[in-house]
């Protein structure tokens, strides 16, 4: 039991390892910001946003940035999925320093912002106009129809030729209808999956019940992996069927994690990341590989590359994936020494496992399987409810990993020490447990 527990911790560092080899710029836009305590606000906004990691990852960029009376002024009222929407407008994918600034060729440029990148900009308003004025001074606007020049050069505050350049305006760039288009508030996950093309997966999590679940976390913080239907089609998938209900929640739960991880802070993920199905024991992780623009998820058992975003508006981001993520704890790969089964064999009552590359590992949990469908907290629950359902499910989310936490692995849990554990959680706890011993049996 300890030694496949140390080889389970041996794959979970190793897939670590593997995924912190994503490459990175070599600057942190934190770090710049963090000597100039009139950008604090802004530089707050860009970590809560997850604007830093997406800078960060990036070469060849400039930050236009305000200090904190201007952004109390103009953001102060703003959501912050608004407030990212404004200040992915100030980040500009090329290089300008003041040089750069006082001599645009035609005294005039039209410059692309990471905005643009999100695929929600409408118009132009995902552009940037530059532009030269008279008596040397450098005015900056939305390159939407209609929008003034009105944000001037202040100062240049950092370069790091020609990586990443931070200069001060005295306004926020703010296109036309920005504020009052809004950012979706109370989005429906099932319709907005449906529409995606995930609508298997949309059918199952509303089914199970996971979906409330999902809802619940969202108010704080929520990132989806939504298999297509395509995924839910494709060869070799183990015959979701044959799952028991507690393990297929553990599965669905298993596609979604409590925190909000947009596409660019996804790229520069190094550790595992804890999904909602994840215990105490770290158990149910995902790890993050990334090359070049393609980012894949990896569950130990098979992997999947991140087709598209479906939507990114804090605290809540939905990812369509290519493939059904299969966690070790419920699914093991077919042993490579098993040899396909030969019409002429003469043994044809063998079993076919080479049909099917990936076999369920475990026999039905010993949980009532329809006692965690039934659990999961109503959506109508009031947040000021006495014990909030959310706490509950993220507290052994932020646990350590085993990795880091050899304690972890020596099977006592801490999952019911001082934390008001929910029926829910101790079935899943029972459900992954049972699922590790069996695909140690298998
Ligand atoms: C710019 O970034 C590249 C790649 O990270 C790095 O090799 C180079 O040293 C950086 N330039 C400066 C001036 O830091
Ligand atoms: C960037 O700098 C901040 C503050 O110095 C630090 O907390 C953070 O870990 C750094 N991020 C990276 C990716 O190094
Ligand atoms: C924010 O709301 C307060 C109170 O409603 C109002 O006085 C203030 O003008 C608003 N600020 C902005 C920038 O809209
Ligand atoms: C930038 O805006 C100014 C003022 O609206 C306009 O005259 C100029 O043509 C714009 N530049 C580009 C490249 O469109
Ligand atoms: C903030 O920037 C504005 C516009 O440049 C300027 O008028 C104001 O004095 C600045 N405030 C502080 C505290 O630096
Ligand atoms: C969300 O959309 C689905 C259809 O996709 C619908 O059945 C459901 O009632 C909607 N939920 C809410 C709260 O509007
Ligand atoms: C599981 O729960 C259901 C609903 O409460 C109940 O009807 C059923 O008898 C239970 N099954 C077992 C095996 O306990």
């Amino acid at each position: 039991m300890c030694a496949t527990m140390d080889t389970l911790r041996i794959i979970i560092v190793t897939l670590a390892l593997m995924a912190a080899v994503s490459t990175v710029a070599g600057h942190n836009i934190t770090d710049i910001l963090s000597e100039y305590p009139e950008y604090s606000v802004f530089n707050s906004y860009l970590s809560q946003t997850k604007l830093a990691d997406e800078i960060n990852s990036r070469q060849t960029i400039t930050v236009l940035v305000f200090n904190n009376s201007v952004l109390a002024k103009f953001l102060s009222n703003d959501t912050l999925s608004v407030v990212k929407i404004v200040l992915s407008i100030h980040v500009l994918l090329d290089y300008f320093d003041m040089q750069k600034l006082k001599t645009i060729g035609g005294g005039t440029v039209i410059t692309t912002t990471l905005y643009q990148t999100t695929g929600n900009a409408i118009g132009s308003t995902g552009f940037v106009n530059i532009t030269d004025l008279n008596g040397g001074k450098v005015g900056f606007g939305s390159a939407a129809p209609g929008s003034k020049l009105d944000s001037l050069f202040i100062k240049s505050v950092k370069q790091i030729p020609y990586n990443i350049s931070v200069v001060e305006i005295d306004l926020p760039i703010i296109p036309l209808g920005i504020l009052t288009g809004g950012a979706p508030s109370g989005v429906n996950i099932s319709s907005l999956l449906e529409t995606a093309g995930c609508k298997t997966f949309a059918k199952l999590i509303t089914d199970t019940g996971v979906l409330k679940i999902y809802e619940t976390v969202s108010t704080k913080g929520l990132t989806v992996f939504a298999p297509s239907d395509a995924a839910f089609k494709a060869g070799g998938l183990p015959n979701l069927n044959k799952l028991t209900n507690a393990e297929l929640v553990s599965m669905l739960l298993f596609h979604a994690c409590s925190n909000y991880i947009p596409r660019g802070s996804l790229k520069t993920e190094k550790n595992p990341i804890h999904t909602l199905a994840t215990t105490t024991a770290g158990k149910f992780e995902l790890t993050v590989q990334t090359n070049g623009d393609s980012v894949t998820l990896v569950s130990g058992v098979d992997s999947s590359r991140v087709e598209s975003t479906a939507l990114d508006s804090v605290p809540l981001s939905i990812f369509k994936i290519q493939n059904v993520l299969l966690p070790t704890e419920l699914f093991t790969k077919s042993p490579p020494s098993v040899p396909a089964p030969a019409p002429e064999t003469s043994t044809p009552s063998a079993p076919t496992p080479a049909s099917a590359p990936r076999t369920i590992a475990s026999s039905p949990a010993p949980v009532n399987a329809t006692s965690p469908v039934r659990s999961p907290p109503s959506p109508s629950t009031p947040p000021t409810a006495p014990t909030p359902p959310t706490p509950s499910i993220s507290s052994p989310i932020d646990a350590p990993a085993p990795a880091e936490n050899p304690a972890a692995d020596t099977g006592k849990s801490n999952a019911g020490d001082g934390i008001k554990v929910p029926g829910l959680f101790v079935a899943l706890v029972t459900a992954s447990i049972s699922g590790i011993i069996s695909s140690i049996a298998a």
